[in-house]
């Protein structure tokens, strides 16, 4: 079996995806050992339990230092024992220890088309206000690597979504969640449970 972990903040749509594309076999050969969100609060951890999936809350509020929270994610990240990290709405920055011994083996969904609208400063709505203002007519979802970067790692899967001249920025989030990203991230997780995809010079490959 191919062990993911999945890291949220919020709602936890995304996670909801992956329960969803793992129960109809969208992913094969793969379970969820372990969601670990940042905020106690978030929905996403009551989708993992009615899920019947463990489910642990590493708190920002908690442990305020730093250093410390830093260690305390990368042990919950470690105690699972885990092929694969996913970011799937986690917005706390990932200690850098972690990035290096997780290695091309965590990914991130990012709702735009890298590398447009991301970076610093992007994320959740943020992400569409920009898109809307800036007016371009196509919008969509990124499935990445994570490197040392913010949405720098080498682009594994992404989709393109058309945006509409009386687009909101919830409008446009709620059409990407459902055109690009819920099919996007079970389908990266499933290429990647059974190792098609190869990193080159920063650039992913099929094998
Ligand atoms: C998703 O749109 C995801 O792409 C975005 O947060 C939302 C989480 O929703 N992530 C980022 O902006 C990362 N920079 P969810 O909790 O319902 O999956």
């Amino acid at each position: 079996m191919f062990r993911i972990a999945v890291m949220v903040s919020g709602g936890g749509t995304n996670l909801q995806a992956i329960i969803d594309a793992i129960d109809s076999g969208v992913i094969t050969d793969t379970e969820i050992a372990v969601v670990i969100s940042n905020n106690k609060d978030a929905y996403a951890l009551e989708r993992a339990k009615k899920a019947g999936i463990k489910a642990v809350c590493v708190s920002r509020k908690e442990i305020p230092d730093r250093a410390e929270y830093n260690k305390a994610l990368l042990r919950a990240v470690d105690e699972a024992e885990v092929d694969l990290v996913v970011l799937a709405g986690f917005l706390v920055v990932i200690p850098e220890e972690m990035i290096q011994k997780y290695r091309n083996k965590i990914i991130n969904i990012h709702p735009s088309l890298i590398p447009s609208f991301c970076g610093t400063g992007y994320y959740g709505l943020k992400v569409h206000e920009g898109a809307l203002a800036r007016g371009v007519k196509v919008s969509g979802a990124t499935v990445h690597f994570v490197d040392e970067g913010t949405d720098t790692g080498p682009i594994i899967l992404q989709k393109a979504v058309e945006i509409k001249d009386d687009d909101t920025p919830e409008v446009l989030q709620r059409r990407i969640m459902e055109q690009a990203e819920w099919k996007l991230l079970p389908e990266a997780i499933n290429l990647l449970a059974h190792d098609k995809i190869t990193v080159v010079d920063g650039v992913t490959k099929r094998k």
